[in-house]
């Protein structure tokens, strides 16, 4: 095995799922071997502690004349349930059919490591580096982030930088080069309708109340009309429309026709807001997304039961120019204002992240796809993504500058999901593209 995998495998062994109270130790085993790593690369290494996972600052010697590039990166995982699914365990690498199979493989595990030895490898052959270098590293990206702008807040002088390159999103497929130039916001919502006091045989007490769960799927059914436009009065006002270049550009892009969502995803049909293609409701449309749903009898068989109660778990994805807070405002109002008779409507708001949207053909965007080019050996293509990384839109507001996301997940990498997996490919492709940057942004 190459030394860049061993150190990946030595990294992916550390459970270090955020979320999991019982795996705080972990988190913080996996931060230590990061400031290792990164001090026997002779970078000076700060470890900051935050009210829940330390954050790690990397730096070279910084001159006056040059760039500065701060790479972003989290070395925190999702929760591996069900486990039962794994082929095999998620926090003992094993490569097969050239894939690397473990918890953040690549999300962001493999893509971060890539990043660092990139530098490890140009820091050997070059003894030097073409710019000035950080190196931000979390361990709280999966739980939203919670005490990293703040990080940004009080460091704000140490962390200036020129740009900023993140590893953390996808590509359109295998060997075609992608460079995201947006992100869509997110902001979550969870609603509890209550009717009786306990549950009730519903024999001797239904048809005289309301049933909670038929009053949530009058709600739930409320968001969005036949054709999936969502109905929230004002929830359109502030989006822009894509432009006609980005329609036209992404017609032309391999990996996501219908056919290939059809494919990847398994469903009988695609679906979405009339008049956009796939890609289109999914990179640069808002939704209404309802991530679960539960209340009543979930066991075998048949239980004659009017529940007491009813939940979901909703979260809606934005897009530039709404506003996470206003939406949420949006959203509560229509829950109220849609809840069926005979019941009580709680509503707890969630956490949420604005969008993110920046010029792909900036001179630092234009540096990004020749090192995409080179790494690739083709022409990279141009997109935004369906996800979140509501800390790239802080970036912009606290230190003034722009993300290039350099992806190199796979449609199916299988990230958050059981069977993550990483092709070794695409991670020493990464190490490549990294050097490429770091010289194409030196002398853009
Ligand atoms: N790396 C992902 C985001 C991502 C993946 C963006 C693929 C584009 C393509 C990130 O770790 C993530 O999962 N973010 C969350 C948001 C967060 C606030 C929980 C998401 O998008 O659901
Ligand atoms: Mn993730």
């Amino acid at each position: 095995m190459t030394a860049h995998l061993q150190d990946l495998f030595s990294f992916l062994r550390f459970a270090s799922v955020s979320t999991d109270s019982r795996h705080t130790a972990d988190v913080r085993d996996c931060a230590s071997w990061l400031q290792q790593k990164l001090l026997s690369m002779r970078l000076s290494v700060e470890t900051h502690e935050t009210a829940r996972h330390p954050v790690v600052v990397a730096r070279n010697e910084h001159r006056a004349d040059r760039k500065t590039v701060l790479i972003y990166g989290h070395y925190d995982v999702q929760p591996v349930d069900p486990l039962e699914l794994w082929q095999s365990n998620p926090f003992e690498p094993e490569i097969r059919e050239g894939k690397i199979w473990a918890r953040g493989a690549t999300d962001n595990k493999g893509q971060m490591l890539a990043h660092v030895l990139g530098v490890e490898k140009t820091l050997r052959e070059h003894a030097a580096l073409p710019v000035n270098l950080i190196f931000l590293f979390e361990g709280e990206e999966e739980i939203g982030s919670p005490n990293l702008a703040p990080f940004l807040e009080k460091h704000r002088e140490e962390l200036r930088c020129d740009v900023i390159a993140v590893s953390d999103t996808g590509m359109v497929a295998a060997g075609i080069p992608t460079m995201g130039y947006g992100l869509r916001g997110i902001a979550c919502a969870e609603v509890t309708l209550r009717g009786p006091k306990s549950d009730l045989h519903s024999g001797i007490f239904g048809g005289a109340v309301a049933n909670p769960i038929t009053a949530l799927a009058r709600l739930v059914a409320s968001l969005h009309d036949d054709k999936g436009r969502i109905q929230i009065h004002g929830f359109y006002d502030d989006v822009r429309p894509l432009e006609a270049w980005e329609s036209e550009m992404w017609r032309q892009i391999p990996g996501v026709a219908e056919a290939d969502y059809l494919r990847s995803t398994g469903s009988p049909a695609v679906f979405g807001e009339d008049g956009y293609s796939s890609a289109e409701r999914v990179w640069a449309r808002p939704t209404a997304e309802l991530n679960g749903i539960g209340g009543g009898y979930q066991g075998e068989g048949s239980k004659t039961v009017l529940p007491a109660k009813a939940f979901a778990k909703f979260s809606f994805r934005l897009v530039p120019d709404q506003d996470p807070r206003d939406i949420l405002e949006k959203v509560e109002r229509h829950f109220r204002e849609h809840c069926p008779p005979g019941v009580h409507c709680d509503i707890e708001i969630g956490h949420d992240g604005k969008p993110y949207l920046a010029d792909p053909h900036s001179a630092d965007g234009k540096a990004a796809q020749r090192a995409l080019h080179k790494a690739f050996g083709r022409e990279a293509v141009l997109i935004r993504e369906g996800g979140s990384i509501p800390i790239i839109q802080s970036f912009r507001e606290i230190l003034g500058a722009d993300t290039l996301l350099l992806g190199l997940a796979l449609p199916d990498c299988r990230i958050h999901a059981p069977n993550e997996n990483f092709p070794v490919e695409n991670f020493e492709t990464g190490i490549l593209l990294n050097q490429f940057l770091l010289d194409e942004l030196a002398n853009a």
